[in-house]
């Protein structure tokens, strides 16, 4: 503080907005999209109608559902020119700077979706990103698969059409399996909103300088690409297969997390907000366990995940900070589960944020809000001459 500004590093006290979309309690395990508890959407609803809920603030009648189902459906044709962008990706690309850069690249064959100012014209921008960002998911699989970049299947179900999409092979048609539709639809709701995280932070402080709605998400993929946040599902995976190469010797690992000098964290351990179990983590814990059952998959990354947790409970270091499993601990066994690469799981929590982000980028601009512009505190040189370069 200097009297007239204070740093709070990371923003850890500080609000940036008032906001009716997500509510988390912190201490409690709490988390509600506009009302609803997780537990009761995940379990009751699918995630078209979540993202309606997020985005427009009530759960869709059937009537609105199917009309939102049919304008989305209308805008899920993405340019064959966009095929052209990809291919001039190598294989080897991480997908999530492949995501982040397809979708910027969409305005270019969207324009009318960057001066938004009506309602009817933000619509119009959310239900072009809606139809064609789960193509771009799908693609950006395929992509790195060598696979023929393939449409889905419009006369299914949104969630259903992207795991065709996905994996629908050259020649032979995709077998839906209800249990992989289930799981995926769940963990898109778990991941689809979580107020003010560095990723929505991002798509916001972007969107108040009324840069376009896809700018301002591609700008969220990239915050969400990053370790500490969304990246830490794939992160987790690695962490886990580490730990199963090296003999499955989670004591090991355990001291490493409490080293100061050692680099490696516990990734998909810790919050910033949770300091309590995250509600989401239960849930994706469970169905960790069903899915994998339906499925007859023994997975023994399960098995040492679950030891790991089983110990960071009991251990005085994670205790006292408080630090348990996240979102991201065990969302990956699943994704594994359903045969989605590791370097794709962040990409599926893009997929599951990107009606949170929509919902956020709307709010902050039906709010009118200001542009985003934080002060600072300067502790460079004091005012000094210019040295002509043979003075220096
Ligand atoms: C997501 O914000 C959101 O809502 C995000 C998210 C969403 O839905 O959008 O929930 C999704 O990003 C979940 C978090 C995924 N990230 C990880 O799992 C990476 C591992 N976690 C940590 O990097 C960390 O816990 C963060 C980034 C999640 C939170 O960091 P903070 O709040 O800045 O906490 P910190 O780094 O200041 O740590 C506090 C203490 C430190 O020890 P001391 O210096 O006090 O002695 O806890 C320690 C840290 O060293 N610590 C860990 C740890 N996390 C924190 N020690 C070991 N392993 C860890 N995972």
């Amino acid at each position: 503080t200097n009297g007239v500004v204070t740093i709070d590093p990371g923003y850890k006290n500080t609000g940036s907005c008032e906001s009716a979309i997500t509510f988390l309690d912190g201490e409690k395990g709490i988390l509600r999209y506009r009302g609803y508890s997780i537990e009761e959407l995940a379990e009751k609803a699918n995630f078209l109608e979540v993202a309606y809920l997020l985005i427009f603030g009530e759960l869709p009648t059937q009537a609105q559902l199917d009309k939102f189902h049919g304008d989305i459906k209308a805008q899920s044709v993405v340019d064959e020119d966009v095929r052209k962008i990809i291919d001039a990706f190598p294989k080897s690309a991480h997908p999530m700077g492949v995501l982040a850069s397809l979708t910027s690249a969409l305005t270019a064959f969207n324009p009318s979706s960057v001066n938004v100012n009506s309602e009817e014209d933000m619509y119009k921008a959310i239900v072009k990103i809606m139809g064609k960002f789960p193509v771009l998911v799908a693609w950006t699989l395929r992509k790195k698969q060598g696979l023929p970049l393939d449409y889905g299947d419009n006369s299914v179900g949104y969630v259903e059409n992207v795991l065709k999409m996905m994996f629908k092979q050259p020649n032979c048609d995709y077998k839906l399996d209800p249990v992989v539709v289930d799981a995926l639809d769940k963990l898109l709701i778990l991941h689809a909103d979580h107020e003010q995280n560095c990723s929505t932070s991002t798509v916001r402080i972007v969107g108040s300088s009324h840069a376009g709605l896809f700018a301002s998400l591609s700008a969220g993929i990239s915050a969400l690409w990053g370790p500490l946040h969304g990246g830490a599902n794939q992160a987790v995976l690695e962490m886990l297969e580490g730990i199963k190469e090296d003999g499955g010797d989670t004591k090991k690992y355990m001291a490493k997390a409490k080293d100061k000098d050692d680099p490696f964290r516990l990734m998909g351990f810790g919050h910033r907000v949770y300091k309590n179990f995250d509600p989401r983590a239960k849930i994706i814990k469970k169905s960790a366990d069903d899915v994998l059952g339906n499925l007859g998959v023994q997975d023994p990354i399960l098995d040492i995940a679950k030891g790991l947790e089983k110990e960071a409970l009991e251990d005085a270091y994670f205790v006292d900070r408080k630090l348990y499993p996240n979102v991201d601990f065990y969302s990956g066994i699943i994704y594994r589960a359903m045969n989605i690469p590791t370097d794709m799981f962040t990409v599926m929590f893009a997929l599951g944020r990107l009606p949170g982000w929509i919902a956020q980028w709307r709010e902050m601009r039906l709010n009118k809000e200001p542009i985003g512009r934080p002060r600072q505190i300067y502790t460079g040189a004091t005012h000094r001459p210019f040295k002509a370069i043979d003075q220096r």
